[in-house]
Formats: C-alpha cells, structure tokens, sequence
C-alpha cells in the first residue's frame, strides 16, 4: 500500500531545502522526478544526485508565481512523461518581521508564492491528474497555520489559507479523484533557517515541542510518502502536522 514505484511527481522549490530533500526521498522511494525552482544551476546539481539513484529526472526552471509558466511546464510534463501522478506543492517565501515592519514587497512575495503559487500549480498541473481520475497534490504548511509568534503574522495567515484552499480543493476534486492534502512541520533545519535557529530562539522552539527536537527531512518524507501513495486513498482534505507535538502543546 505505501508502493510509489514508478509513479511521477512534480516537487516545487526543489533545489534547495525541504524540497531538495523531499525529492531525493521520493527517487528512493522509486517515483520519477520533474523538479522546479528558479535556480537552474542548483536544479542541474539535484539532478545529478536522482540521476545516481537510477531515476527518471528533469528539471524545470519555474516561477510559481507566474501562471504562464506553470501552463508550459504543464505541457513540459506531458511530453516528456505524459502523466503526473503526485504534486508537492513545496516552494515558499518567508521572512520574519514585525507586523509594523512589513512592507507591500514582503506580503506580496509571501502570498504570491505560498498561496497564488499553490493554487495555480493544483489547479494546472491537477487537470492532468483530473484525466486520468487519480492524483495527489501535497502541501507543505507549518504549525504556524495553527499558532504563532511575534514576526510571522503574513506567514502564519497564509499558512492558515493554505490548510483552508487544501480542503476546499479536496470537496472540489475529490470527484475527479484528486487527493489534497497538507504536511505541517515544525522547525526543520534548512540551510535557509541556519541563522534563525540559534540561541535564545532555538531555546525557545525546542521548548514548544514536547519530543524535545527539531524534525528531520526523514520525519518529512515518511509523511509524504503515506500521502503520496495507496495507503492514504480515503484521507483527502487534512493537516497532518509533523512536529513533535507543537501544535498539540498549544
Ligand atoms: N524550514 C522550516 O523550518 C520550515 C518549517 C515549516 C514549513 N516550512 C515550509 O517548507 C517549505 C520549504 O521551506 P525551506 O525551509 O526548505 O525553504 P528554503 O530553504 O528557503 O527553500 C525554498 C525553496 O523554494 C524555492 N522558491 C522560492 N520562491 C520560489 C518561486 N517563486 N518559484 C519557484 N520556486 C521558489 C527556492 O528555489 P529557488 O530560489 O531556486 O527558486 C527553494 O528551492 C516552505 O513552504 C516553508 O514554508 C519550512
């Protein structure tokens, strides 16, 4: 039932990061890969790594915000593989801010990313899934969709657009087949979150979470890898939050 062999997935934001290890996970697992992101060069390097697992892979220089470009990669895919069968909606933009602080540029970047760059991808690349009346869109959320603290107000709304968009698409699809759920962590450490996790805020998190730790990119793709596959074909429209229990915590 957890069997993903063979199947294709497109995975956003995936040349560094969550993303970078999301992918190379889901190659373990036996999926083909198209990867995106704006970085060619880093993409080629991603490649080469799913290349050395034996895998089917191509990468796609993509800006999620830009709906032109999802059509293209769109008819990218169907040249290329000619079916996708999981989307991991990955790609994300953050800063911390104080809400005084925030400028148009900020909200702009956040939300077109997080939330205009999730529902294009599902709803484009989610019309090839809707042929073959099977699919499964996964979205990465954040505990911050539940929760919050100072400097994240942009970032924890758009997360929390993000569970409510994820479960207005599942009622929407789920005739055609499409499952769409969210994966929630919390702190994972990414090279882009390096700085940010040290010291007194590092202290601060570890106290949020009651297994006491950070999550792993493994922590991650064993909930993909459920989501991305038979095993989850009745759960549709659900958070499923990885993150030592923060969110339970309160
Ligand atoms: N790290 C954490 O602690 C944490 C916790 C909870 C949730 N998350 C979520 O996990 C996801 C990944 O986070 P991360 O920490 O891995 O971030 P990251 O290290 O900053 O990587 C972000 C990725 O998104 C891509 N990206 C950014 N804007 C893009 C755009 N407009 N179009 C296409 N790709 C774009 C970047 O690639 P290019 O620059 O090459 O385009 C990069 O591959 C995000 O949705 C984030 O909110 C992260």
């Amino acid at each position: 039932m957890f069997n993903i062999q063979n199947r294709v997935a497109v995975v956003t934001g995936a040349s560094e990061g969550i993303g970078h290890d999301i992918a190379i996970g889901l190659a373990e697992a036996g999926t083909d890969l198209i990867i995106c992101s704006r970085n060619k060069q880093k993409l080629e390097a991603v490649k080469t790594e799913i290349e050395n697992l034996d895998r089917k892979v191509a990468t796609f220089v993509l800006d999620v915000c830009k709906v032109s470009e999802i059509e293209k990669l769109k008819a990218f895919i169907l040249k290329r593989f000619g079916k996708v069968d999981i989307l991991v909606n990955n790609a994300g933009y953050a800063v911390t801010k104080m809400a005084q602080e925030t400028t148009e540029d900020d909200w702009d970047k956040m939300l077109d990313t997080g939330l205009k760059g999730v529902f294009f991808c599902s709803q484009i690349i989610g019309s090839i899934m809707s042929e073959k009346k099977y699919g499964k869109i996964i979205n990465i959320g954040s505990t911050f969709s539940h929760s919050t603290i100072p400097g994240r107000s942009v970032y924890a709304a758009l997360k929390a657009g993000l569970c409510h968009l994820s479960e207005s698409l599942a009622v929407e699809w789920a005739q055609n087949g499409i499952r769409v759920n969210v994966i929630a962590p919390s702190a994972v450490k990414t090279p882009s979150r390096e700085d940010l996790l040290q010291g007194d805020i590092l202290k601060m998190v570890l106290g949020r979470i009651p297994l006491g730790r950070l999550a792993t990119p493994d922590d991650l793709i064993c909930a993909i890898i459920y989501l991305a596959s038979p095993a989850s074909d009745f759960v549709t429209g659900q958070t499923l939050f990885v993150d030592g229990g923060w969110v339970a915590k309160g």
